[in-house]
């Protein structure tokens, strides 16, 4: 497991509902035709970090929560976010997800994005039927952002003058928007609902989903494939430059110019090889100011949680703002 520390910690502080989650995500699925539930088990059974639905978890607990409904809406955040994946590595063409062959791969772009599709509305018609229409609307407005982030992405495609705001601007949209949801639907379920602590975790979703994005795109620049369980600089290669590129062509650099751009023409590394990418890149301060920005939003979200109820929960969303930006995978 990717962040044994934050699973060991959640799992310590309400273990039987981890595993609720896991046996829920499985058992909402029964109903489903087995040609798209093998596959949707597939890829639910290869693990990944189950981020959303322990942010969900701990939010609703620090915002007093007890009961089961939130066990519900971790599957809703879990397979949104699959799906997204789903669609995301078909649009990426990608050969790799969770260490093992993509489902595009295994199994053809169509069955891909139907697998998708069938959980993306699954989880819309789940959150539907757990009765809380404000909810349900905040899932439905995330998932249209995600949507719109990653067609914006689509756009930026093949340009070299992607601007960091434009960047900024994805990352918030495909990835942070829906932490930001998780967090935020964990705050609504509290007792008592108000709008500080809603606005304190939502704030904090946000900022952590900016750092864990822009920790990812930093990996996609200094793991390796093994570890990472998909190549390295694939964005690039399909002429999407993201945040370390796009900081680094900011200064200007002339060498580091020109080899992003080669890359972008070719669509590959036929005359310039990743470790090139990586080393002009890096000395064009691409790396550092990334990792600038990581920090800081990490730093933002820790500071969004100043004046909610200490306890347990609230060690365990400090914890994950360190796990952002200092993970591995
Ligand atoms: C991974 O990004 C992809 C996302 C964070 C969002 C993808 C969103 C969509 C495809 C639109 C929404 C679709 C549905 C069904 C809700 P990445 O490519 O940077 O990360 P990766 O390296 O893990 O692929
Ligand atoms: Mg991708």
């Amino acid at each position: 497991v990717a962040n044994p520390v934050l699973v060991e910690q959640v799992r310590d502080l309400f273990g039987p509902k981890v595993d609720a989650v896991e046996s829920a995500l499985v058992a909402h699925l029964d109903d489903c035709p087995p040609h798209l539930r093998e596959p949707a088990l597939d890829m639910l059974s290869r693990g990944g970090k189950r981020l959303r639905p322990i942010l969900h978890l701990l939010c609703a607990d620090l915002a007093g929560h007890r009961g089961g409904r939130d066990v519900t809406y971790a599957c809703v955040f879990e397979y949104v976010h699959v799906a997204s994946l789903l669609h995301d590595d078909v649009i990426d063409e990608a050969e790799l997800r969770r260490g093992g062959p993509s489902l595009n791969r295994k199994l053809g772009n169509t069955l891909s994005v139907l697998v998708g599709d069938y959980l993306c509305v699954k989880a819309l018609s789940l959150a539907a039927a757990a009765g809380d229409p404000a909810i349900t609307s905040l899932v439905s407005a995330t998932t249209l952002q995600l949507v719109e982030g990653e067609s914006l992405q689509e756009l930026q495609s093949g340009r070299m003058d992607v601007g960091v705001d434009e960047c900024l601007r994805v990352i918030e949209l495909k990835t942070a928007r829906l932490m930001a949801a998780a967090c935020e639907a964990g705050a609504m379920l509290g007792r008592s609902p108000d709008g500080v602590t809603r606005a304190a975790l939502r704030e904090y979703g946000l900022r952590l989903g900016v750092a864990f994005q822009v920790a990812d795109d930093l990996l996609d620049y200094s793991a390796d494939e093994d570890v990472l369980g998909k190549p390295v600089l694939s964005d690039l290669a399909s002429g999407k430059l993201t945040l370390p590129a796009v900081l680094a062509l900011e200064t200007g650099d002339a060498r580091v110019r020109r080899v992003l751009a080669r890359v972008m023409e070719d669509r590959g590394f036929e005359r310039v090889s990743p470790d090139e990418v990586v080393d002009a890149v890096a000395a064009a301060g691409g790396l550092d100011a990334a990792a600038r920005i990581a920090r800081e939003a990490a730093d933002q979200a820790r500071a969004a949680l100043v004046d909610l109820r200490h306890g347990p929960a609230l060690d365990a969303l400090e914890y994950a703002t360190e796990f952002a930006v200092a993970r591995s995978v």
